[in-house]
């Protein structure tokens, strides 16, 4: 296959972990025969120094142009102080809307390796954890109205618009049951708050009706504070965790965190075509950007679940997921996941590694 990526390296660590991530792409390509090109879009907060707004709209021309996006992190706290329209962030909340990206699956998977960084205790780990949090990604809070206004005598007001259609719900909820229907336990857990919010009430009208269309998908609600709770009191009862867009966004860092690293952790954006987003859930670290210290794993496990997802390539995201596994069990370790004995390597090292594992 021919495969035209739009690479966003964004800031910080972004463009440590890019280049490893394209290191393990471009083998894979060897391996299997494939050839995959990149073409660099500015977005973020380089895309702000170099041309004064944060998503070009070249970059969303040669994004909607390419097979799929592959991201490293944008934002870092040079552009923290500008108003909101100008931030980074919008960089990535305008690709994921351009490219109509409404479902954002993020995994948290405890690797065996890794289960002494899981910071719940042994006897919670143990169970395990193998859950997926799929969020609706272009609707809800971030994409509402919002303004300032006056409120007289209480000051200056601040508001933002929340809003959800059935078409919106009956979307991200059948990428939740189609999902949990390849999986092992078949469960999906739609969560949110709708003991209070009119969105959640209607969010939960209609993952009632869309279960009955999946009978062998074990279906339950559960509350937002809850599953908060859940999450750390007993992690190993999630399957398929769908939820709207904030409460995806919070619930994903936690989720993240049981896994002992969110330098771990992948994530794909997808709408209604291949076209997707892939993306490490983590941030742009600027405090470690620039010395070789980044965990490039959940660029690379990214690459792993775009070739699966948007290319059908089965065999190849494997290879690499097992590559990464057996580094890992292998006792190879960057900063952030270092526990005793084990052998620190540094990015371009763990991704020189990961390709030197890469077997079919
Ligand atoms: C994420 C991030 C983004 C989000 C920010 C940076 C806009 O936190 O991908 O989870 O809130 O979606
Ligand atoms: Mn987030």
């Amino acid at each position: 296959m021919n495969i035209n990526l739009a690479v966003v390296k964004g800031d910080g660590i972004g463009p440590e972990i890019v280049e490893e991530g394209e290191k393990v792409l471009n083998k894979i390509g060897e391996m299997y025969g494939h050839t995959f090109t990149y073409t660099d879009i500015l977005a973020g907060g380089c895309a702000i120094d170099a041309t004064g707004e944060p998503l070009p709209a070249e970059s969303v021309k040669i994004a909607k142009e390419s097979d799929s996006v592959l991201l490293g992190a944008v934002g870092g706290p040079k552009w923290d102080t500008l108003p909101g329209h100008l931030r980074p962030e919008r960089a990535l909340l305008g690709l994921r809307s351009e490219l109509g990206l409404f479902a954002n699956v993020r995994p948290a998977k405890l690797y065996d390796a890794l289960a002494d960084a899981c910071p719940l205790k042994p006897e919670i780990s143990k169970e395990g954890l193998d859950l997926v949090i799929v969020r609706e990604l272009i609707g809800g809070l971030y994409f509402g109205e919002r303004g300032r206004r006056d409120a007289g005598e209480m000051g200056e007001e601040a508001f933002d618009e929340l809003k959800y259609n059935v078409k919106e719900v009956e979307r991200i909820g059948r990428v939740a049951f189609e999902m949990a229907r390849k999986r092992d336990r078949k469960k999906v857990t739609s969560v949110d708050k709708a003991n209070v919010i009119e969105t959640s009430r209607l969010w939960r009208e209609t993952m009632h009706k869309l279960a009955q269309e999946y009978p062998d998908v074990e279906f339950e609600d559960m509350l937002v504070d809850n599953c908060a709770m859940q999450l750390v009191r007993n992690p190993g009862q999630f399957d398929v965790i769908v939820t709207e867009n904030m409460f995806g966004d919070i619930l994903s860092d936690e989720a993240s965190m049981t896994t002992g690293s969110i330098g771990m952790l992948p994530s794909s954006s997808l709408g209604e075509t291949t076209r997707g987003m892939y993306e490490p859930i983590h941030g742009s670290a600027p405090d470690i950007a620039g010395q070789n210290k980044a965990n490039p794993i959940a660029t690379i496990l990214s690459c792993a679940m775009m070739l699966r997802d948007s290319f059908n390539l089965l065999d190849e995201a494997k290879c690499i997921e097992s590559a990464v596994a057996k580094v890992l069990d292998d006792g190879f370790r960057t900063g952030d996941i270092m526990d005793e004995g084990g052998k620190l390597l540094g990015t371009k090292e763990m991704g020189d590694k990961i390709v030197s594992y890469l077997t079919k």
